[in-house]
């Protein structure tokens, strides 16, 4: 078998880096224990499952069982990637969560949506319309040097609406994310996420990529 391939780690569920209850009001603990110990870590096992099975597809030179593999390891891997980037995106409110971003982030959301207000009604009306299971992000095309909003099905990240996108901030709009403490009421869950949104890591990946393309 190819080394590379044979050296690829597995995925593996990281820790959350606070308490299962640190989110609360916003996000009950129930929620998250259920969330990061049992929906994220079936992606990450399934996604691991099927990264075995591609590495035997590709070892036998089984083209049609590598083809074959491709949606059950965009499902899987997607949702471990946008499950890994969600708890960062999150703060408990005495470690930061919901405090506003500084600049230069600031700026460009106010130049981009008029205000933070803005980009918050943008989102939770955008993640409010997804049909069925998905993604609202807030994320910094790299090419056009630009901060869009944009959803997504199911576990597709959103590098799928374009390759120069970079996710700032995703927000998870299955109902397993909230129906446990919210029932059916999503808007309401999005209309308190934003008081534990961790700001500072979507400024921190804003600046990191900006600087990037400038350097360009
Ligand atoms: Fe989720």
């Amino acid at each position: 078998m190819d080394p590379c391939l044979e050296s690829m780690k597995t995925a593996s569920l990281p820790d959350l880096p606070y308490a299962y209850d640190a989110l609360e009001p916003a996000i009950s603990e129930e929620i998250m224990k259920l969330h990061h110990q049992k929906h994220h870590q079936t992606y990450v096992t399934q996604y691991n499952k099927a990264l075995d099975k591609l590495r035997s597809a590709l070892s036998d030179g089984d083209h049609s069982s590598v083809v074959k593999l491709q949606s059950i390891i965009k499902f899987n891997g997607g949702g471990h990637v946008n499950h890994a980037i969600f708890w960062k995106n999150l703060a408990p409110v005495h470690e930061g969560g919901g405090k506003p971003p500084h600049d230069p982030l600031s700026s460009a959301i106010d130049a981009h949506f008029g205000s933070l207000e803005g980009l918050i009604q943008k989102m939770n009306a955008e993640g409010a319309a997804v049909q069925g299971s998905g993604w609202v992000w807030f994320g910094l095309d790299k090419e056009l040097k630009r901060l869009v909003v944009e959803t997504t099905a199911n576990q597709d990240p959103l590098v799928t609406k374009g390759s120069h996108l970079v996710p700032l901030i995703g927000i998870d709009v299955w109902e397993h994310a909230y129906y446990p403490q919210y029932k059916n009421a999503r808007a309401e869950y999005l209309k308190n996420i934003w008081s534990v949104i961790n700001w500072k890591y979507a400024s921190d990946v804003y600046e990191r990529n900006n600087r990037d393309q400038t350097e360009i």
